[in-house]
């Protein structure tokens, strides 16, 4: 029996409920948050505290269960009321020239048609429907005729609403089905990945498959867990609501408060179009998720339907896909490299190919188990990938060209070279040489710890350090320090001048900040990531070493209760520093003169007391960043322009903000010149 429950309980729980929601599309839509993290997850807390002590409240609309619901045994199946339909594809300009005459042929005119082009996103498509304003039903494309449903697990997506707010001037339609890409942005999916690996688990291949992964969790506290976005492009059937295009349409889904794609370039001609591509091409590595082409839309519904679709995709619209950045070539030898940790990673020698503008003549084949999985033998025909900044990889063998004089492959038993014993741990892929002082190990140690994001030392390249070992001049890391120009000026490809500035850059690289120092040592799983997290959390290199002389197993727990550090990158960091060895190359270091610098106490910034408003997407941050760096500097940021305001930051497709800026006078500048006034005020 459902016990009488107070109403001012009934109350809170509704007003907790109504924030939350708000909160949330402000955050995760809108990108321009009112309160802050804690207080949000305050308020959280409060309601699943109210809804665990009042379960007779719970709701399949409350912001709770953004955290995942109770797992399921298995998908359902549901049929789409419209089949979700694929795209045709186009591959260069002559293929998208011609589809926009044939379908000026099929409207039977010579009129120049609207388009909408967008972004074509490299993720998942799935289908949401609302009912009365509330998210019922959400599932995957499936076959397009059938998906599974996937509600509690895209509930879980922060950038989905689960209620759907009244639009402008318009009430919620009773029913209405949206389709849209989930996807993982790129430096999420990294950090994703880092943590899989922390913990002993396969990384996903891609961004794609990250996501796919995710959506298809029977326990959506799994999926709540990873950082799925959505972006909209679409509907299925709308009931009370009068679109004519598919740009109303968008504008429409913005208002009753779904994520739109804002580089999206609505209503322009074929000309434009192919501009667009250009730029988009351009644009593609510097945006922070994948996409694999645009898709061009004719934007006039009248038009859509007269043109109809056929079983597979619509005759309105299509792919321009990008140049895929996979080719086939030819494996003529498989060698094996020694890392820095000693793990050998067989990589196979290309004949050279062109893949998206890079020539790429070897490509890993990762471990034993993948080379024996896919079944890659010298002389194989192989589809090489190359994805993002990523190591090319060996994808699979093109069966259909084996001839028979393959050679198959086997991993040595000991090291290539220094012919220590390879072992391979339980749990690990990888072989690994026992011999820390392989030369092999030494190279890849000291290339590491002269990288960008460790000393940064310039001019100490691959080459040179493989020359330094080789001659007995490196062994330790502190040997870097003892290197004179004398010594320098007589190696290969190295002059007066280029040792003089070698050794300038040795010097300046001394002072360096500790998550840096951190990284550099080389430490197992322990990357640029967690380096800044343990750098951040003790500060001082002392307070670290004073965790880890203590019992072994304390150590490690201390270590796990920092957030993101989990069981395998905590083990790894007691066991390097209770070694001597470690601690010896350590202080070496000091004895060379490398200096630890810390953070200092930030000054009060330039920008103290300046207001500003962003609108559009920034180029090189994403707007909480910027509000990050403004705060940080001392300035303020608001979400809405008025008087008050100082600048108008504008990146591209800008809102109303810009109109806005302009008619109260209110300065327009881009993030350039923001950078330019954190320096000059
Ligand atoms: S429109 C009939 N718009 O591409 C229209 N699709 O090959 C079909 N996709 O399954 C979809 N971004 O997963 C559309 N802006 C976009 C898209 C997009 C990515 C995906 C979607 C679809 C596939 C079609």
């Amino acid at each position: 029996m459902q016990k009488h429950i107070d109403p001012a309980v009934i109350k809170k729980v509704e007003d907790l409920r109504q924030a939350l929601h708000r909160h949330n599309y402000r955050y995760y839509v809108l990108d321009d948050p009112e309160i802050s993290d804690s207080e949000y997850d305050r308020m959280m807390q409060e309601l699943i505290e109210l809804e665990a002590a009042f379960p007779g409240l719970s709701s399949p609309d409350s912001p709770t269960l953004r955290v995942g619901a109770t797992p399921l045994d298995k998908f359902e199946s549901v049929a789409h009321s419209l089949p979700m339909l694929s795209l045709n594809n186009g591959f260069n300009d002559t293929d998208i020239i011609e589809f926009d005459r044939r379908i000026k042929k099929n409207l039977n005119t010579d009129d120049e048609i609207i388009y909408t082009a967008e972004p074509k996103l490299d993720g998942v498509a799935v289908e949401l429907i609302y009912e009365n304003g509330r998210l019922v039903t959400a599932s995957t494309r499936g076959d397009g005729i059938n998906g599974e449903v996937i509600t509690s697990n895209v509930r879980t997506i922060r950038s989905v609403p689960m209620l759907i707010e009244n639009g402008k001037d318009k009430s919620i339609p009773s029913l209405i089905e949206v389709r849209g890409e989930v996807f993982i942005n790129l430096e999420e999916f990294r950090r994703l990945n880092d943590e899989r690996l922390g913990q002993n688990l396969h990384p996903f291949a891609n961004p794609r498959n990250a996501s796919a992964g995710s959506l298809r969790q029977l326990d959506s506290r799994i999926t709540a867990k990873r950082p799925l976005e959505i972006f909209f492009f679409g509907v299925g059937i709308v009931s009370d609501l009068v679109l004519e295009s598919h740009w109303d349409t968008l504008v429409a889904l913005q208002d009753l408060g779904f994520r739109i794609n804002p580089l999206i370039k609505p209503k322009i001609t074929i000309k434009a179009v192919l501009n667009y591509y250009r730029e988009l091409v351009e644009k593609r590595h510097q945006l922070p998720y994948d996409i694999d082409g645009m898709v061009i839309k004719v934007d006039s519904f009248r038009m859509q339907r007269h043109l109809g679709s056929t079983s597979r995709s619509p005759r309105w619209a299509i792919a321009y896909k990008f140049k895929a950045l996979q080719e086939t070539t030819r494996v003529t030898n498989i060698e094996v490299q020694v890392g820095r940790t000693g793990a050998l990673t067989p990589v196979a020698h290309l004949v050279p190919v062109n893949i998206g503008g890079a020539k790429v003549s070897r490509a890993t084949l990762h471990n034993e188990d993948e080379i024996k999985r896919k079944d890659v033998r010298i002389g194989d025909t192989v589809l090489v990938q190359r994805a993002g900044d990523v190591i090319p990889e060996v994808v699979k063998v093109i069966g259909s060209k084996r001839t028979g004089e393959e050679k198959t492959f086997k991993m040595p038993h000991k090291c290539p070279v220094c012919s220590a014993s390879v072992v391979r741990a339980e749990d690990e892929a990888a072989l690994r040489c026992i011999n820390t002082a392989c030369p092999a190990q030494v190279k890849e140690r000291i290339k590491h710890f002269a990288s960008k994001g460790a000393f940064d030392i310039d001019g100490l390249g691959d080459k040179l350090v493989e020359q330094l070992v080789d001659k007995g001049l490196l062994f330790s890391y502190a040997d870097i320090f003892r290197l004179n120009e004398d010594v320098l000026e007589n190696l290969e490809r190295m002059g007066p001048k280029s040792a003089k500035n070698l050794i300038v850059a040795i010097d300046k690289s001394k002072k360096i900040m500790f998550s840096r120092f951190l990284y550099a040592l080389g430490i197992r799983y322990v990357g640029e990531n967690a380096a800044s997290i343990l750098a951040r959390e003790y500060q001082r290199l002392d307070n670290l070493l004073s965790v880890t002389v203590i019992d072994r197993n304390n150590a490690i727990e201390e270590l796990k209760s920092i957030k993101e550090i989990g069981k395998t990158i905590a083990s790894s960091i007691v066991d390097f520093f209770k070694q001597d060895a470690n601690l010896k190359t350590v202080n070496r270091l000091f004895a060379s003169g490398v200096e630890i610098l810390h953070d200092v106490p930030k000054e009060p910034g330039g920008l103290t007391g300046k207001v500003f408003v962003l609108t559009g997407t920034l180029e090189n941050m994403t707007r909480s960043e910027a509000k990050k760096v403004i705060e940080e500097a001392g300035g303020k940021v608001s979400s809405s322009v008025s008087r008050n305001t100082d600048y108008l930051i504008a990146g591209s497709s800008p809102g109303s903000k810009l109109k806005q800026a302009k008619d109260l006078g209110v300065e327009i500048i881009d993030e350039t010149t923001l950078r330019q006034l954190m320096i000059d005020v």
